[in-house]
């Protein structure tokens, strides 16, 4: 566990519920936290719930059990004000800068509006705070910036106002959801280093969500493996990349040797069990160290030496009682 927490999720669980369909379990019973200045990385291969995480750390998704807090106050249920004001210390950044930036408004405008809704300022001190944002984005001449459509801008060049607009509010905690995986491969350095900076100067906590072991090891304090709706291990990032102790995380490793980046082409066919009576391990059917007991019990994620823990029957015989 870190000193100075910032965000800590306990035992969180979002359930999605379809019409005709049975409801799906996206994250499952999920502790977790980020301290101060920390950054956590959230790996795991496509739909192993990290997008849900993140939402549901920043209160964008309703928490269907378990409790969040931020600091020293629980924000599981808040509303209204206190929302809105949780909202402004708890930002997401999001994988497509085109998307999340209207194609009808100029740069100015995207920063302005959060200037002035959540830091209070008036049309002509935020006019002043945005040409300040766009100075610590790296966006200058920021007077040029400023006056600019989406369209006109490069990709590298949007996910910066992008980031300037989670700044906006002065967050304590930022969800970076694949900051950069839409990006040019020589633009992506750039951004994890301008998010490093920026961690730096404004004392940010990251929650960095990829598919990408190699730059979670670059970006990240600790790292997190998420599979099944679960997170099946978590440590310091070298000593997950080093040392994987869960037979997931160690066939994550395997193929992403040399390219970094996270492909199981081969079992890609089996996706976890996310219905809401899957029993036993959401890993079993592809793990090659499956036992019986795996395939009934649900491992919980234990330490197993301090600050390395994995779910998994093969370290300890803790069974999550939640499942
Ligand atoms: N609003 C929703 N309604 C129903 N199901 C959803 C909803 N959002 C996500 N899901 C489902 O929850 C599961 C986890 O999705 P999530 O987007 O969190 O995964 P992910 O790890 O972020 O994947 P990716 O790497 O592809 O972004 C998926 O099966 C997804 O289809
Ligand atoms: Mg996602």
């Amino acid at each position: 566990m870190t000193d100075n927490r910032v965000v800590r999720a306990e035992n969180l669980t979002i359930r999605f519920t379809r019409k005709k369909m049975p409801d799906i379990v996206a994250a499952r019973s999920v502790t977790l936290e980020v301290g101060e200045k920390e950054t956590v990385a959230l790996v795991g291969e496509s739909g192993s719930g990290k997008t849900t995480m993140g939402r549901a750390l920043v209160r964008l998704l309703r928490l269907n059990s378990g409790t969040l807090w931020f600091k020293d106050q629980n924000v599981t249920t808040i509303r209204g004000q206190s929302l809105r004001r949780y909202h402004s210390q708890a930002q997401l950044i999001f994988q497509d800068p085109f998307g999340s930036l209207n194609p009808f408004h100029t740069v100015e405008y995207h920063l302005q509006r959060p200037l002035m809704k959540l830091r209070g300022l008036s049309r002509r001190g935020a006019r002043e705070a945005v040409l300040d944002l766009l100075a610590q984005v790296g966006l200058t001449p920021t007077v040029i910036y400023r006056g600019k459509y989406p369209h006109e801008l490069s990709g590298g060049q949007r996910q910066r106002v992008a980031i300037a607009r989670a700044l906006a509010g002065e967050p304590a905690f930022v969800v970076a959801d694949e900051p950069v995986s839409m990006l040019d491969v020589s633009l992506r350095a750039e951004i994890l280093t301008l998010l490093e900076s920026l961690q730096e100067q404004r004392h940010l906590s990251y929650l960095y969500i990829t598919h990408d072991l190699a730059s979670a090891r670059y970006l990240a304090h600790r790292i997190a493996v998420m599979y099944g709706a679960t997170i099946v291990e978590m440590a310091a990032a070298d000593t997950v990349v080093r040392t994987p102790a869960h037979p997931y995380t160690r066939l994550l490793l395997a193929a992403s040797v040399g390219s970094g980046a996270v492909a199981l082409p081969e079992t890609q066919s089996l996706a976890p069990d996310l219905s809401a009576s899957r029993r036993g391990c959401a890993f079993a059917p592809r793990c090659p160290q499956v036992m019986d007991r795996c395939r009934v019990q649900a491992p919980k994620l234990v330490d197993i030496e301090p600050g390395h823990a994995t779910a998994c029957f093969l370290y300890h015989d803790g069974e999550s009682r939640e499942d």
